[in-house]
């Protein structure tokens, strides 16, 4: 599988001898059988690799393009049931990774697939997993990002879910991952869905008696979990620093449904009643398509700037 669009200098970066591709285990062919059906277990050997050290990572954080989003942090106490993001910010970003042992923080870096020094190992893990889940997802995939997660001891990251496809791979210190069923509609309702994909990040209510429900995964660093599409989850950090890397990926089939759930939500503002994604018939599809069509023609008149010089693709 190919890279796109590599920066020029990655010929330079320095290379780990120990710490060589392929970095994803699959003996049993679990990312093909269950990607986005459900989720699983793998494991992984960035373990131990100098690049997830904290001072490598301030250093990254230092260089990474300062686009609108290439890092989200927060500081301070959370629970399973907060809202995302609803903790702000009090320390500045590389004051809060070098000092992650003792700040009760979280910390996304994002796009740090475009690094010269990080780009050749998190760019061949983007590669592996697509590769490794087959062609269904290979034709699938839209764009595919990396992302680095540093926590402190203990921190919890708040129940939610994503509209991606997720690689998650304990790289550091170890944690608690809770994972619930995406087709549980008494858990994850149609209007959750729809308010979601309507902008509302924190439509995902925590529902702490469905606790039993969840799959739990105990991850320490060498383990990964795959989190399929809007697969609700949060986690509980052990008693030390955790570091860890998702590789998330979009779906072309996934954004119809968001242009579907969308619609529905508007159609349910204005007191219909729509019914649920399975049952959605011909003239939902329509609407979600001329939707779709109208956003992709959008793009394509009026680019978005995003201070991103690529996107990563298979290819
Ligand atoms: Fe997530």
């Amino acid at each position: 599988m190919a890279i796109v669009d590599v920066p020029s200098t990655f010929h330079e970066a320095p290379s780990f001898p120990n710490k060589a591709p392929p970095f994803l285990n699959d003996p049993d062919g679990k990312f093909e059988r269950y990607w986005n059906r459900a989720s699983f277990r793998f494991s992984h050997k960035l373990a131990g690799h100098p690049l997830f050290e904290l001072d490598s990572l301030v250093k990254l954080s230092r260089r990474m393009p300062k686009c609108a989003d290439f890092a989200y942090w927060s500081n301070g106490t959370e629970d399973p049931g907060n809202q995302w993001g609803a903790r702000g910010k009090s320390l500045s970003l590389q004051d809060t990774i070098a000092g992650i042992a003792d700040n009760n923080s979280l910390v996304l870096i994002k796009h740090a697939w475009h690094d010269e020094m990080y780009g050749p190992v998190l760019q061949s893990c983007l590669s592996e997993a697509v590769k490794l889940c087959g062609a269904i997802m290979h034709d699938d995939v839209i764009l595919g990002n990396a992302t680095i997660l540093i926590a402190s001891p203990n921190r919890v990251t708040p129940y939610h879910f994503d509209w991606d496809c997720n690689f998650l791979a304990q790289i550091r210190g170890n944690k608690k991952l809770h994972v619930f069923n995406d087709t549980d509609r008494t858990l994850l309702t149609q209007v959750e869905l729809e308010r979601f994909c309507a902008g509302d990040i924190n439509s995902a209510i925590y529902q702490p008696a469905r606790e039993k429900d969840a799959a739990v995964y105990e991850l320490q660093a060498g383990d990964g979990v795959h989190i399929p599409y809007r697969a609700p989850h949060w986690a509980q950090n052990g008693d030390n620093v955790s570091v860890a890397l998702s590789m998330n990926y979009e779906l072309r089939s996934e954004n119809r449904n968001l242009d579907l759930y969308r619609v529905q939500h508007w159609a349910r503002r204005a007191g219909l009643h729509p019914p649920d994604l399975e049952r959605a018939g011909m003239a939902w599809q329509a609407a979600a398509l001329a939707l779709g069509t109208a956003r992709e023609l959008r793009n394509f008149v009026r680019p978005s700037d995003d201070g991103l010089p690529t996107r990563w693709r298979p290819s």
